[in-house]
């Protein structure tokens, strides 16, 4: 389906300028996330107090939600620069030592898909996070020779949508985590005004909170949403935008009133039609949509689990009644509440 990439978080080959031209740049213009600012705040002030290179921060949470965004904005914040790689364009020892002996002292290293590291990789870089320092082996056989190589104090900020496949040691010399959450209506309400501003797009209150009920509570769909809806009125309505439609646009591009799109139905849908409701396995569902494991487990089954239509069990996974009802169908004997 041509407009499946509508409500998929990841971010697509012709965004990056969208993203980089809408995305905040201090703390104060990074809506909502209340907690992590907060404490990032007061950690970003005391390395600044004491003139140190922060501690290393891992930021986790399913894709679109503002890791990026942030690793930026915590640089700049701290008055650093920020070098920007990611795990799988690291693909050799001598490539991460080339970047991190390029540091100066207190820059920020950050890695993208920090989860993609090569194990090799990830062992050189305990020590470096650790004690400053890389271990690089010169030869091979008898006459191999360990050198080390001491390196500036630096601050390496993780980003990763998959928390479970970071390695243990990795994970644990990281002084701070952070777990980016979805964001509330309220907050991607004001990331889509602030984006309408930015774009110098004119949207009523109405219309910004239409866009943000269906927008999956993460900010990339927002704005992308956001872009939509502005080409509709264009084409439409002389560039107004209105409430309705906005609604229009939105449902024209197979999005429903709660942000389901053509391929999360589909996914109930297969539960529900060809596999009585679940237990069924994510491979299975996968391949009876022809669709790539990975992207339904870390783009669409978070949201559906966060609006409560889908369980993951040990068995498999389950639709849930307000799945049945969300899409019109009858609800089986079995799932009926018992009173
Ligand atoms: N808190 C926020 N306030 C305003 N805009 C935001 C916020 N968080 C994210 N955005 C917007 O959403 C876009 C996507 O954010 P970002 O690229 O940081 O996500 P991400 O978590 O790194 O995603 P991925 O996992 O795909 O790398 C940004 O370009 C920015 O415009
Ligand atoms: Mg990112």
């Amino acid at each position: 389906m041509e407009d499946d990439f509508l409500t998929n978080a990841q971010e697509q080959p012709d965004e990056q300028t969208l993203d980089v031209q809408l995305r905040p740049q201090t703390l104060g213009q990074y809506i909502g996330q209340d907690t992590i600012k907060e404490s990032l705040l007061i950690f970003i002030n005391a390395a600044k107090q004491r003139d140190e290179a922060m501690e290393h921060v891992l930021l986790s949470g399913p894709p679109g939600l503002g890791k990026t965004t942030l690793a930026h904005i915590i640089a700049k914040e701290r008055g650093v620069n920020v070098r920007v790689t990611s795990g799988p364009a690291i693909e050799r020892v001598g490539d991460l030592a080339a970047i991190l002996t390029n540091l100066a002292p207190g820059d920020v290293l950050f890695i993208d898909e920090i989860h993609r590291l090569g194990k090799v990789i990830a062992e050189c870089l305990y020590p470096a996070m650790e004690d400053y320092a890389l271990d690089i082996i010169l030869g091979k056989g008898p006459t191999a020779k360990t050198i080390r190589l001491d390196l500036p104090k630096f601050t390496l900020i993780g980003a990763t949508t998959r928390m479970s496949l970071l390695a243990a040691p990795l994970r644990d010399r990281f002084g701070n985590h952070y777990h980016l959450e979805f964001y509330t209506p309220d907050h991607i309400s004001q990331i889509i005004k602030r984006s309408a501003s930015l774009l110098s797009v004119i949207l009523p209150e109405t219309a910004a909170y239409e866009i943000a009920t269906r927008a999956r509570a993460t900010p990339r769909i927002a704005n992308r949403l956001l872009k939509r809806v502005r080409d509709y009125a264009q084409v439409k309505n002389a560039g107004t935008i209105t409430e309705e439609n906005a609604i229009e646009a939105l449902h024209a591009l197979g999005i429903d009133d709660l942000g389901l799109d053509n391929l999360d139905r589909k996914i109930l849908e297969t539960i529900i039609q060809k596999f009585n409701g679940g237990p069924v396995g994510l491979g299975t569902i996968a391949a009876s949509l022809s669709e790539d494991t990975e992207t339904i487990e870390e783009v669409y089954e978070p949201f559906l689990m966060q609006k409560g239509f889908l369980q993951r069990t040990p068995r498999g996974r389950i639709a849930t009644e307000q799945a049945y009802l969300h899409l019109g169908l009858e609800v089986p004997v079995m799932q009926k509440p018992m009173w």
